[in-house]
């Protein structure tokens, strides 16, 4: 499949291959194998569809200036991948496996990685629980699978400025829950917040802590940063800590690391929802970040308690260096002196 560079959207193209990989209790992984993209045959007792050991990642393969492919730490995602596992009481893919499964998918569709400045082929590894049993337990069988989809913005706007509804009824995750697993279900229950968020006019849900409803922590499939700037000073990046409720994201590590290649000093610390609704908040910029949106300016927050715009309606000079910078690492447009991007 060779995909020319028009508006491909989000997720819904998808590759011609995938990469499978079956384990049971019984003989553990088989090898990974290359197959035609095709439907599953799945028992209908299969315990992911009703008991949820479903988990999942998502990185990008991105076109190099000399037409390569290289993937975007693919060893972050491994590492999170067993982790997740580890929470669903599933088996552990080596992350070597993970890997390669990976590269062997990039390599099979090539031609499919979209040649466009912000396109990429989206990869989404995932693992269900495939034995068929009603019985609550963890399963003895499961599938790993890698698919592949060209891209290009996660949101249809583009990279234009989003507005979040900071969220007070539901919350997303829990001390002790599963918050920091990348699973199905932490996606399911965050969907009837993110649909009144859109009918009130906004485009995402900001969460906010499950225990005070005070603390910001992240948007449904993104991490959260915002620029603290009082006049005449520096301005500071600040994202709230992970501890357990929020999703190790790669862009996030990505973002700390290049704040300080830049001179930008970054601090993780618990952010109240009340300093970013302050009218007189030295809070100068917002934005979401992860593998499908890279960098998103937020324009504005509403909620229960207020609304605010941003001054700069999040489009500022922080979010702008942020996006810039970490784009060209990854179109291999600036020296990937971290060593981020994995050839294929
Ligand atoms: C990603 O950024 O890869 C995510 O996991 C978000 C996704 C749910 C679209």
């Amino acid at each position: 499949m060779t995909v020319a560079t028009a508006r491909l959207g989000f997720g819904v193209t998808f590759t011609d291959h995938m990469v499978v990989a079956n384990w049971s209790q019984a003989t553990g992984w088989t090898p990974l194998s290359l197959t035609r993209n095709a439907p599953l045959s799945l028992h209908p007792a299969a315990m992911s569809l009703h008991y949820g050991q479903a988990i999942f990642e998502g990185l990008k393969a991105y076109r190099q200036p000399d037409g390569t492919a290289a993937l975007f730490t693919p060893h972050r995602n491994a590492e999170r991948f067993a982790r997740s596992a580890a929470r669903l009481a599933m088996p552990q893919l080596p992350p070597d496996a993970f890997i390669e499964a990976c590269e062997l998918l990039v390599r099979a569709d090539a031609e499919a990685i979209p040649g466009g400045f912000g396109q990429s082929l989206y990869l989404r590894p995932f693992m269900i629980a495939t034995e068929a049993s009603l019985g609550v337990r963890a399963a003895t069988e499961y599938l790993f699978a890698v698919i592949a989809s060209p891209v290009d913005h996660f949101f249809a706007s583009g990279a234009a400025a989003i507005d979040v509804w900071c969220e007070s009824r539901h919350s997303r995750a829990a001390s002790g829950g599963t918050g920091e697993a990348k699973c199905a279900g932490n996606y399911a229950g965050s969907m009837p917040a993110k649909a009144a968020a859109v009918a009130r006019g906004c485009h995402e849900v900001l969460w906010l802590d499950a225990a005070e409803g005070n603390w910001v922590e992240e948007l449904s499939a993104m991490n959260f940063f915002c620029v603290r700037q009082p006049a005449g000073d520096q301005p500071e990046l600040l994202t709230p800590p992970l501890g357990g409720t929020i999703l190790h994201g790669s862009t996030r590590a990505a973002l700390l690391t290049l704040a300080g290649d830049h001179g930008v000093k970054v601090t993780e610390r618990p952010i109240a929802l009340a300093e970013l609704l302050d009218p007189d908040s030295p809070i100068t910029e917002a934005f979401a970040c992860g593998t499908a949106a890279t960098v998103v300016p937020i324009g504005g927050f509403a909620s229960e308690n207020g609304q605010r715009r941003l001054p700069t309606e999040g489009v500022g000079p922080v979010t702008t260096m942020m996006l810039e910078a970490l784009m060209a690492i990854q179109y291999g447009r600036s020296p990937d002196t971290h060593r981020w991007m994995h050839r294929v």
